[in-house]
């Protein structure tokens, strides 16, 4: 037999992988994916700048870079990052291969097998995965409407020894439960963290798909306030703002931590890629940023207005959601007990898919609920498989 690491020992491919295999008719509906829309990718501006580049920056795109970043981007990134209220200056900025890389640079600098972590209930699989594979000890803490249950964080920190290694949190448009953190919340989480010196991971995927202008001052990043006391590891992503095809992302961390980072990225891949990064950095300087966020924030918003539309017209009134504010997701309360795995296959017989529950719950039991994205289906096919998921959900749940 093959004798692997007792790192991987336990990695399984998930049941929800399993299923998915299953949805493979050519018109099936889904809501599952948390992707970008392909018809958005900004193609035109992007064959554009990649023209407008001289031979040198060619052969630099085709290169191997600096393991932290081509300087070019920093500096730009640096920039966009000014303008949007964080504190670049006295933090140090690193590009990475994707957001997700640098959320398994953090946890590889923070975790030894055993070591608790605190994380969200429903939380990100991406980052759960993560810290998995470095054999945390998941240490959950439930979610409400406006962020993390801060009664259930006080005692999880009172009780939770050794003390957790950190603190990873998504504040805006949260994957899968699609809630913003409130301030009151997010100042609440400081004050307790502060006391223990437990330094947070604060994963901002999202931040750029807001629907409501209204909403950025609730939505100020803890990174922003650069509390005292607390080293807030702030990972970003150009996933959701120009593609995640490019894999790249970056941290925004305090100059220690960024110096264990940088040696950890070297022995991962020596840098992230240049091609990318120069077309990234166009994309900035040249201000393409902006109008782009700002044409798929009205797009999303559509759709997340339909979602919300359908949604209303046609589940049973024993579901509950929050009605999402930005970002792709809805997360649908099903009764208690109920088995949203159940759902899935018979949603999958009408030509519909979503994500269920568990997948998203760090112990991988809770199962009356469910992740039904807006992000990758126009309008029109939102409205078209939304009475099919309510009708797998009656035929399941009742009527
Ligand atoms: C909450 C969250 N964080 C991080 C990521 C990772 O993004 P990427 O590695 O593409 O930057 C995702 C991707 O879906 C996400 O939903």
């Amino acid at each position: 037999m093959t004798r692997f690491a007792s790192s991987v020992t336990n990695l399984r491919s998930s049941e929800i992988r399993d299923l998915m295999s299953l949805a493979t008719a050519p018109d099936i509906i889904s809501f599952a994916g948390g992707m970008p829309g392909n018809e958005l990718f900004p193609l035109e501006t992007l064959d554009r700048i990649y023209q407008s580049l001289t031979e040198k920056e060619k052969q630099t795109a085709l290169q191997y870079g600096p393991t932290t970043g081509l300087p070019s981007l920093l500096e730009s990134l640096s920039d966009y990052l000014e303008k949007k209220g964080l504190p670049v200056k006295s933090n140090r900025l690193m590009i990475t291969t994707g957001s997700l890389q640098a959320i398994h640079i953090l946890a590889k600098a923070f975790i030894d097998p055993g070591d608790p972590v605190l994380v969200e209930n429903p939380g990100f699989i991406g980052a759960l995965s993560a810290f998995r594979a470095y054999q945390a000890n998941l240490v959950s803490i439930p979610l409400k409407e406006d962020g993390m249950d801060i009664d259930q964080l006080k005692k999880r920190l009172e009780t939770t020894l050794p003390a957790p290694k950190f603190l990873y949190y998504t504040p805006n448009f949260h994957n899968p439960a699609g809630i913003i953190y409130s301030r009151k919340v997010k100042q609440e989480m400081m004050a307790l963290l502060k006391e223990r010196e437990i330094p947070v991971i604060e994963d901002d995927a999202y931040s750029e798909l807001y629907f409501y202008d209204e909403d950025l001052p609730e939505m100020r990043l803890m990174k922003a306030t650069d509390p005292e006391g607390i080293d807030v590891c702030y990972t970003g992503s150009f996933s959701k703002i120009l593609g995640p095809g490019l894999r790249l992302g970056w941290m925004l961390v305090p100059d220690e931590i960024y110096r264990k980072c940088e040696l950890i990225k070297q022995s991962i891949d020596a840098c992230s890629p240049s091609i990318s990064q120069m077309l990234a950095d166009k994309f900035i300087r040249r201000g393409d940023v902006y109008n782009y966020t700002a044409n798929i924030r009205e797009e999303y918003k559509k759709r997340g207005l339909a979602m919300i539309g359908a949604l209303e017209a046609f589940l049973p009134a024993y579901v509950t959601f929050e009605k999402p504010r930005g970002g792709f997701y809805t997360w649908l309360q099903l009764p208690e007990g109920s088995n949203a795995t159940a759902i899935l296959k018979k949603a999958i017989e009408k030509g519909v898919v979503f994500v269920t529950g568990k997948t998203f719950d760090p112990d991988g039991i809770k199962n009356d609920c469910m992740r039904v994205s807006f992000c990758n289906t126009d309008v029109e096919t939102i409205r078209r498989g939304v009475p099919l998921i309510a009708e797998a959900i009656k035929e399941m749940c009742g009527p």
